[in-house]
């Protein structure tokens, strides 16, 4: 499926008025879905007077790393340089949390709602080099679509969409 209409897809899954967090499950389910080389989707719930990572919503094998302080591995360094991580080798790094052995590639991309971090969006590729300058652009669109959706807590289930609030 090609990128605009993923967007719009994903757009269309977030108006659906779910919960937040269902809307941000949606938009993992369908990117992990119609994505072939998007084989780990999911959010990090930002807690920044804790300086720590939270796992939200995903889709993919479970993950150990269900919190990340800032400054580990490759969400940590981009939750402290709140810039865009793209990694074609994940067996280069050394900073990096291994989530499976098949992960050869990753991308991180934050989050910010009214200029805030709150969040980022993490996508494993069991494919080298997986992730284009089309899919960071791609990405950080879709982090602009999602900042609304994400819940002020981890895990916050307080049944409303963005729109009713
Ligand atoms: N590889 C990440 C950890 C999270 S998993 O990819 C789901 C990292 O190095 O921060």
């Amino acid at each position: 499926m090609k990128r605009a209409s993923l967007i719009e897809r994903c757009r269309a899954e977030l108006e659906r008025g779910a919960p937040r967090h269902v809307g941000l499950q949606l938009v993992c389910t369908l990117l992990h879905g119609e994505v072939p080389r998007y084989d780990w989707v999911g959010f990090y719930i930002a807690i920044p007077e804790e300086q720590l990572l939270v796992l939200g919503p995903y889709e993919g094998a479970p993950t150990d790393h269900l919190r990340i302080p800032y400054g580990r591995g490759i969400c940590g360094q981009a939750a402290e340089r709140l810039e865009t991580f793209v990694v074609g080798d994940v067996g280069a790094q050394d900073n990096y949390l291994a989530c499976s052995i098949h992960v050869k590639s990753e991308i991180v991309v934050p989050v910010f709602r009214d200029g805030a971090f709150v969040a980022e969006i993490d996508i494993d590729s069991h494919t080298p080099h997986a992730f284009s300058a089309e899919d960071t652009a791609f990405l950080t669109e879709l982090a602009t679509l999602c900042s609304p959706f994400v819940p002020a807590i981890p895990g916050d289930n307080d049944g409303h969409s963005p729109a009713e609030r």
